[in-house]
């Protein structure tokens, strides 16, 4: 079925939204409009990417009217170093609105993943770019099947057993995205205090972090004040992760 984009416009009255059949990539037409000086909370989409973008080099799976693959040009008043919080708060708005449409409990896996008895149903990116922050969000919605070989294995909410249409999503999340962007925006530690309620990954769990050097072993213990994650390596040493993927060790 075609994305009624009208419906999600009389939604949301005042929003700029450009919808797209077949685009490479969401994020690169977002790029372009925040330099031709798109408002905060533009949303671009597409039905179909064919070189969706994920994080650390990966591909992201846009096969046509599956998922919702959509990028946000933000303007918040924020500093250059808020991404994590910024990423932070797209999970918080993404989880939250995943979860009121499909009445199932979900978890959040810093910094990007939004998960479903382990198997991811989400994931984000957010960026600097041309004085905007560019945030891309692709939510498994409809899909039956996912590629082989996912570096995580990949579900969607339709395959858990929820009918949850793309565009009382997209409605969902655009104005959940503002909240938790404004929530940042006023006070960061609230943002941290949100998601160490909302991820069972964020403290006592045993994972393997990679990084370009190593590959680290510990339990989580946290988030500092910026959002990065903190874990008790097992010889007892705290480190910071600033980047990478945290997976169950
Ligand atoms: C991740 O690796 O978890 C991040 C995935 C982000 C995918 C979305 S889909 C819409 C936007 N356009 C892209 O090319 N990527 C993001």
């Amino acid at each position: 079925m075609l994305f009624k984009v009208e419906e999600v416009r009389a939604k949301l009255p005042g929003r700029q939204i450009d919808w797209y059949e077949t685009v490479g990539s969401t994020m690169t037409l977002a790029s372009e409009l925040a330099r031709e000086g798109a408002p905060h909370g533009t949303i671009v989409g597409a039905e179909e990417q064919t070189a969706g973008i994920g994080r650390m080099g990966r591909s992201w799976d846009s096969q046509a009217g599956a998922g919702l693959y959509v990028s946000l040009i933000l303007r918040p008043n924020l500093p250059a170093e808020s991404i994590p919080l910024v990423m932070l708060a797209l999970g918080l708005a993404t989880k939250e609105s995943m979860e009121g449409l499909a009445g199932l409990k979900l978890d959040l896996r810093w910094p990007n993943d939004i998960l479903i008895r382990e198997k991811k149903c989400a994931g984000m990116l957010a960026q600097w770019e041309a004085g905007a922050i560019l945030a891309g969000i692709g939510n498994n919605v409809g899909q039956t099947r996912f590629p082989e070989g996912l570096d995580t294995p990949a579900t969607s909410l339709r395959l858990e057993g929820a009918k949850v249409r793309r565009e009382e999503l997209l409605a969902e999340l655009a104005p959940a995205i503002d909240r938790f962007i404004t929530v940042g925006t006023r006070s960061p530690e609230e943002v941290v205090r949100r998601v160490l309620h909302e991820s069972t990954y964020v403290s006592g769990r045993r994972v393997r972090v990679e990084q370009p050097d190593r590959t680290l072993v510990g339990v989580t213990c946290g988030l500092d004040a910026s959002g990065f994650l903190k874990i008790r390596e097992d010889d007892g040493r705290e480190t910071t992760i600033f980047a990478g993927g945290v997976r169950p060790a």
